[in-house]
Protein backbone atom coordinates (compact mmCIF):
# COMPACT_ATOMS: atom_id res chain seq x y z
CA UNK A 1 0.00 0.00 0.00
CA UNK A 2 1.20 3.10 -0.80
CA UNK A 3 0.36 6.89 0.80
CA UNK A 4 0.94 10.04 -1.06
CA UNK A 5 3.41 12.54 1.49
CA UNK A 6 4.65 15.72 0.37
CA UNK A 7 5.65 15.91 -3.46
CA UNK A 8 4.84 11.85 -4.42
CA UNK A 9 3.79 8.22 -3.30
CA UNK A 10 6.09 6.36 -0.80
CA UNK A 11 5.35 2.82 0.47
CA UNK A 12 3.27 2.93 3.77
CA UNK A 13 5.85 1.24 5.77
CA UNK A 14 8.09 4.57 4.52
CA UNK A 15 5.63 7.08 5.08
CA UNK A 16 6.93 9.43 8.58
CA UNK A 17 7.14 12.91 9.45
CA UNK A 18 9.04 14.66 11.35
CA UNK A 19 8.85 14.64 15.21
CA UNK A 20 9.31 18.24 14.85
CA UNK A 21 6.19 18.64 12.37
CA UNK A 22 3.71 21.07 14.24
CA UNK A 23 0.86 18.42 13.02
CA UNK A 24 1.98 16.20 15.65
CA UNK A 25 3.67 18.65 17.96
CA UNK A 26 -0.09 21.23 18.34
CA UNK A 27 -2.09 19.83 15.90
CA UNK A 28 -1.29 22.14 14.10
CA UNK A 29 -3.14 21.15 10.74
CA UNK A 30 -6.54 20.44 8.95
CA UNK A 31 -8.04 17.77 6.98
CA UNK A 32 -10.78 15.99 5.33
CA UNK A 33 -12.38 12.64 5.26
CA UNK A 34 -13.90 11.37 1.97
CA UNK A 35 -15.88 8.40 0.62
CA UNK A 36 -14.81 6.99 -2.94
CA UNK A 37 -17.41 4.91 -4.74
CA UNK A 38 -16.22 2.97 -7.93
CA UNK A 39 -13.42 4.73 -8.15
CA UNK A 40 -15.05 8.08 -7.58
CA UNK A 41 -14.50 10.55 -4.99
CA UNK A 42 -18.02 12.02 -3.91
CA UNK A 43 -18.29 15.66 -3.46
CA UNK A 44 -14.64 16.00 -4.05
CA UNK A 45 -14.81 19.90 -5.01
CA UNK A 46 -16.94 20.82 -1.77
CA UNK A 47 -14.38 18.93 0.38
CA UNK A 48 -11.80 20.68 -1.15
CA UNK A 49 -13.50 24.22 -1.00
CA UNK A 50 -13.88 23.21 2.78
CA UNK A 51 -10.49 22.48 3.23
CA UNK A 52 -9.37 25.80 1.78
CA UNK A 53 -11.87 27.15 4.56
CA UNK A 54 -10.05 25.54 7.24
CA UNK A 55 -6.75 26.11 5.97
CA UNK A 56 -7.53 30.03 5.11
CA UNK A 57 -9.30 30.40 8.96
CA UNK A 58 -5.50 29.01 10.44
CA UNK A 59 -3.89 31.06 7.95
CA UNK A 60 -2.14 27.78 6.56
CA UNK A 61 -1.14 28.11 2.62
CA UNK A 62 -2.37 24.83 1.02
CA UNK A 63 0.82 23.05 -0.52
CA UNK A 64 -0.84 22.48 -3.74
CA UNK A 65 -3.85 24.50 -5.87
CA UNK A 66 -7.17 22.47 -6.28
CA UNK A 67 -6.12 20.78 -9.00
CA UNK A 68 -2.86 19.31 -7.99
CA UNK A 69 -4.56 18.22 -5.07
CA UNK A 70 -7.29 16.88 -7.07
CA UNK A 71 -4.44 14.33 -8.78
CA UNK A 72 -2.32 13.88 -5.85
CA UNK A 73 -5.97 11.82 -4.55
CA UNK A 74 -6.31 10.26 -8.04
CA UNK A 75 -3.06 9.23 -8.36
CA UNK A 76 -2.90 7.76 -4.74
CA UNK A 77 -6.67 5.85 -5.39
CA UNK A 78 -4.73 4.56 -8.66
CA UNK A 79 -1.33 3.57 -7.16
CA UNK A 80 -3.36 1.74 -4.30
CA UNK A 81 -6.52 0.03 -7.00
CA UNK A 82 -8.97 0.70 -4.92
CA UNK A 83 -12.32 1.25 -6.41
CA UNK A 84 -14.78 1.85 -3.00
CA UNK A 85 -12.38 3.62 -0.25
CA UNK A 86 -12.29 5.95 2.46
CA UNK A 87 -9.38 8.83 2.00
CA UNK A 88 -8.48 11.12 4.23
CA UNK A 89 -6.05 14.34 3.31
CA UNK A 90 -4.59 16.29 6.07
CA UNK A 91 -2.46 19.36 5.69
CA UNK A 92 -0.32 19.98 8.81
CA UNK A 93 1.69 23.45 9.44
CA UNK A 94 4.80 21.51 8.43
CA UNK A 95 8.08 20.92 10.37
CA UNK A 96 9.76 23.71 12.58
CA UNK A 97 11.10 24.39 15.95
CA UNK A 98 9.26 24.35 19.13
CA UNK A 99 7.11 26.94 19.22
CA UNK A 100 3.60 28.19 18.75
CA UNK A 101 4.06 30.84 15.74
CA UNK A 102 2.98 29.62 12.12
CA UNK A 103 6.04 31.45 10.83
CA UNK A 104 8.04 28.92 12.18
CA UNK A 105 7.54 26.34 9.80
CA UNK A 106 8.38 27.11 6.23
CA UNK A 107 6.75 24.12 4.21
CA UNK A 108 3.41 22.57 5.09
CA UNK A 109 2.88 18.53 5.38
CA UNK A 110 0.75 17.12 3.20
CA UNK A 111 -0.52 13.20 3.72
CA UNK A 112 -3.28 11.53 1.49
CA UNK A 113 -4.02 7.89 3.05
CA UNK A 114 -6.65 5.34 1.82
CA UNK A 115 -8.29 2.03 2.57
CA UNK A 116 -10.57 -0.27 1.59
CA UNK A 117 -14.53 0.72 3.02
CA UNK A 118 -14.86 -0.82 6.53
CA UNK A 119 -18.61 -1.26 6.53
CA UNK A 120 -19.99 -0.13 9.40
CA UNK A 121 -22.09 -3.20 11.79
CA UNK A 122 -25.07 -4.19 10.19
CA UNK A 123 -27.05 -3.51 13.34
CA UNK A 124 -26.45 0.34 12.59
CA UNK A 125 -28.65 0.19 9.52
CA UNK A 126 -30.91 -2.14 11.24
CA UNK A 127 -31.87 -1.07 14.49
CA UNK A 128 -30.16 1.94 14.39
CA UNK A 129 -26.76 3.32 16.55
CA UNK A 130 -26.86 4.39 19.88
CA UNK A 131 -26.14 7.43 21.02
CA UNK A 132 -25.19 9.18 24.01
CA UNK A 133 -25.39 12.97 25.15
CA UNK A 134 -22.35 13.58 26.71
CA UNK A 135 -21.00 16.03 29.13
CA UNK A 136 -18.15 17.44 27.35
CA UNK A 137 -19.41 20.53 25.36
CA UNK A 138 -18.61 20.83 21.70
CA UNK A 139 -15.70 23.84 21.84
CA UNK A 140 -17.28 27.10 21.77
CA UNK A 141 -16.94 28.95 18.02
CA UNK A 142 -15.05 31.49 19.90
CA UNK A 143 -12.42 29.68 20.74
CA UNK A 144 -12.07 27.16 17.91
CA UNK A 145 -14.74 27.31 15.08
CA UNK A 146 -15.86 23.87 14.73
CA UNK A 147 -16.56 25.30 11.09
CA UNK A 148 -12.51 24.39 11.19
CA UNK A 149 -11.82 20.96 10.46
CA UNK A 150 -9.19 20.66 11.82
CA UNK A 151 -6.77 18.19 13.61
CA UNK A 152 -7.17 18.95 16.93
CA UNK A 153 -9.73 16.77 17.70
CA UNK A 154 -9.32 16.24 21.63
CA UNK A 155 -12.85 17.77 22.16
CA UNK A 156 -13.95 14.83 19.61
CA UNK A 157 -11.63 12.70 21.43
CA UNK A 158 -12.98 13.26 24.90
CA UNK A 159 -16.91 13.16 23.83
CA UNK A 160 -16.25 9.53 22.05
CA UNK A 161 -14.66 8.68 24.96
CA UNK A 162 -17.61 9.24 27.46
CA UNK A 163 -19.98 8.13 24.86
CA UNK A 164 -17.72 4.90 24.56
CA UNK A 165 -17.92 4.67 28.36
CA UNK A 166 -21.79 4.90 28.36
CA UNK A 167 -21.99 1.92 25.92
CA UNK A 168 -22.86 3.96 23.06
CA UNK A 169 -21.46 3.87 19.26
CA UNK A 170 -21.42 7.81 19.17
CA UNK A 171 -21.41 10.58 21.84
CA UNK A 172 -23.55 13.99 20.83
CA UNK A 173 -22.26 17.15 21.85
CA UNK A 174 -24.47 20.03 23.36
CA UNK A 175 -22.74 23.90 23.19
CA UNK A 176 -22.17 25.97 25.65
CA UNK A 177 -25.49 27.54 25.54
CA UNK A 178 -26.62 23.74 26.03
CA UNK A 179 -28.37 23.75 22.57
CA UNK A 180 -28.12 20.21 20.47
CA UNK A 181 -24.70 20.79 18.48
CA UNK A 182 -23.18 17.80 17.03
CA UNK A 183 -21.99 14.00 17.03
CA UNK A 184 -17.77 12.98 17.54
CA UNK A 185 -17.72 12.56 13.68
CA UNK A 186 -21.42 13.34 12.30
CA UNK A 187 -24.45 15.78 12.46
CA UNK A 188 -27.52 15.04 13.92
CA UNK A 189 -30.87 15.37 12.19
CA UNK A 190 -34.51 14.57 13.70
CA UNK A 191 -38.10 14.56 13.06
CA UNK A 192 -40.36 16.60 15.32
CA UNK A 193 -43.70 18.45 14.42
CA UNK A 194 -43.99 17.43 10.94
CA UNK A 195 -40.51 19.11 10.26
CA UNK A 196 -37.07 17.75 9.58
CA UNK A 197 -34.78 19.33 12.16
CA UNK A 198 -31.34 20.02 12.32
CA UNK A 199 -28.94 22.34 14.21
CA UNK A 200 -28.53 25.80 12.50
CA UNK A 201 -24.56 26.38 11.76
CA UNK A 202 -24.52 29.05 14.43
CA UNK A 203 -24.65 26.60 17.03
CA UNK A 204 -20.99 26.27 16.63
CA UNK A 205 -21.06 22.83 14.60
CA UNK A 206 -19.14 21.33 11.78
CA UNK A 207 -21.27 22.00 8.35
CA UNK A 208 -21.29 18.22 7.29
CA UNK A 209 -21.01 17.94 3.33
CA UNK A 210 -23.18 14.79 3.47
CA UNK A 211 -25.74 17.49 5.78
CA UNK A 212 -25.88 19.98 3.08
CA UNK A 213 -27.03 16.87 0.40
CA UNK A 214 -29.41 15.93 2.96
CA UNK A 215 -30.54 19.21 2.89
CA UNK A 216 -30.79 19.42 -0.90
CA UNK A 217 -32.40 16.17 -1.13
CA UNK A 218 -34.96 17.57 1.93
CA UNK A 219 -35.63 20.10 -0.24
CA UNK A 220 -36.27 18.36 -3.53
CA UNK A 221 -38.99 16.13 -1.92
CA UNK A 222 -40.75 19.02 -0.53
CA UNK A 223 -40.16 17.81 3.27
CA UNK A 224 -40.33 21.24 5.67
CA UNK A 225 -36.19 22.00 7.15
CA UNK A 226 -36.22 23.03 10.49
CA UNK A 227 -32.43 24.19 10.68
CA UNK A 228 -32.18 26.08 14.42
CA UNK A 229 -31.64 25.68 17.82
CA UNK A 230 -33.09 22.82 19.74
CA UNK A 231 -33.26 20.98 23.49
CA UNK A 232 -31.81 17.75 23.76
CA UNK A 233 -35.44 17.48 25.54
CA UNK A 234 -36.75 18.22 21.89
CA UNK A 235 -34.62 15.79 19.94
CA UNK A 236 -35.51 12.80 22.67
CA UNK A 237 -39.44 13.64 21.68
CA UNK A 238 -38.61 13.23 18.21
CA UNK A 239 -40.48 10.46 16.20
CA UNK A 240 -37.02 9.66 14.19
CA UNK A 241 -33.26 10.73 14.25
CA UNK A 242 -30.40 10.13 12.02
CA UNK A 243 -26.75 10.90 11.91
CA UNK A 244 -24.79 11.93 8.77
CA UNK A 245 -20.88 11.91 7.79
CA UNK A 246 -19.19 10.75 4.23
CA UNK A 247 -18.44 7.49 5.71
CA UNK A 248 -21.40 6.67 7.64
CA UNK A 249 -24.07 8.61 4.75
CA UNK A 250 -26.85 8.55 6.91
CA UNK A 251 -27.56 6.29 9.49
CA UNK A 252 -30.42 5.37 11.48
CA UNK A 253 -30.30 6.39 15.61
CA UNK A 254 -31.66 3.75 17.65
CA UNK A 255 -31.27 5.10 21.03
CA UNK A 256 -30.33 8.11 22.48
CA UNK A 257 -30.00 7.32 26.30
CA UNK A 258 -32.63 5.54 27.50
CA UNK A 259 -35.00 7.12 24.51
CA UNK A 260 -35.40 4.31 21.47
CA UNK A 261 -36.18 5.29 18.01
CA UNK A 262 -37.08 3.43 14.95
CA UNK A 263 -35.97 3.66 11.53
CA UNK A 264 -38.71 5.83 10.09
CA UNK A 265 -40.16 6.78 6.57
CA UNK A 266 -38.45 9.75 5.91
CA UNK A 267 -35.07 8.55 7.19
CA UNK A 268 -35.74 5.76 5.05
CA UNK A 269 -36.63 8.24 1.85
CA UNK A 270 -33.64 10.21 2.65
CA UNK A 271 -31.12 7.04 2.85
CA UNK A 272 -32.75 5.95 -0.71
CA UNK A 273 -32.63 9.46 -1.96
CA UNK A 274 -28.97 9.53 -1.17
CA UNK A 275 -27.64 6.54 -2.74
CA UNK A 276 -29.31 7.55 -6.20
CA UNK A 277 -27.41 10.84 -5.70
CA UNK A 278 -24.43 9.07 -5.08
CA UNK A 279 -24.93 7.04 -8.61
CA UNK A 280 -25.84 9.68 -10.58
CA UNK A 281 -22.54 11.59 -8.66
CA UNK A 282 -20.69 8.87 -10.28
CA UNK A 283 -21.87 8.36 -13.43
CA UNK A 284 -21.70 12.25 -14.17
CA UNK A 285 -18.54 12.46 -12.58
CA UNK A 286 -16.96 9.29 -14.97
CA UNK A 287 -18.85 10.95 -18.46
CA UNK A 288 -17.71 14.12 -17.68
CA UNK A 289 -13.59 12.88 -18.22
CA UNK A 290 -10.39 11.23 -16.99
CA UNK A 291 -9.18 14.50 -16.80
CA UNK A 292 -10.95 15.38 -13.81
CA UNK A 293 -11.55 11.87 -12.04
CA UNK A 294 -8.04 10.25 -12.97
CA UNK A 295 -6.79 7.54 -15.69
CA UNK A 296 -8.47 4.81 -14.70
N1 LIG B 1 -16.07 13.43 10.20
N2 LIG B 1 -19.11 16.79 12.42
C1 LIG B 1 -17.87 16.42 12.76
C2 LIG B 1 -17.30 16.89 14.05
C3 LIG B 1 -17.12 15.60 11.90
O1 LIG B 1 -15.87 15.23 12.22
C4 LIG B 1 -17.71 15.16 10.68
C5 LIG B 1 -16.97 14.31 9.70
C6 LIG B 1 -19.02 15.56 10.38
C7 LIG B 1 -19.69 15.17 9.09
O2 LIG B 1 -19.10 15.84 8.00
P1 LIG B 1 -19.14 15.27 6.51
O3 LIG B 1 -20.55 14.99 6.19
O4 LIG B 1 -18.58 16.37 5.71
O5 LIG B 1 -18.30 14.02 6.48
C8 LIG B 1 -19.68 16.39 11.27
C9 LIG B 1 -15.26 12.66 9.30
C10 LIG B 1 -16.01 11.53 8.69
C11 LIG B 1 -14.01 12.24 10.03
O6 LIG B 1 -13.68 12.90 11.00
O7 LIG B 1 -13.32 11.33 9.62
Amino acid sequence: MKAYLNDGLVRLAEARVSIFDHGFLYGDGVYETMRVYDGVVFMLEEHLKRLSHSAAMILLDLPKTVDGLKSAIYDTLDANGFRDAYLRLAVTRGEGPIGLDPALCKRPTLVIYCDKLKPPPLSFKEQGMKLAIVNTKRNCKEALDPQIKSLNFLNNILAKAESLRAGADEGLMLNMEGHVAEGTTSNIFFVHGGALCTPASECGILKGITRDVVISIAGRLHMKLAEGKFTASQLLDASEAFVTSSIIEIMPVGKIGDARFKPGEVTKALMAEYAKEVQAYVKETKESGPSIWGAS
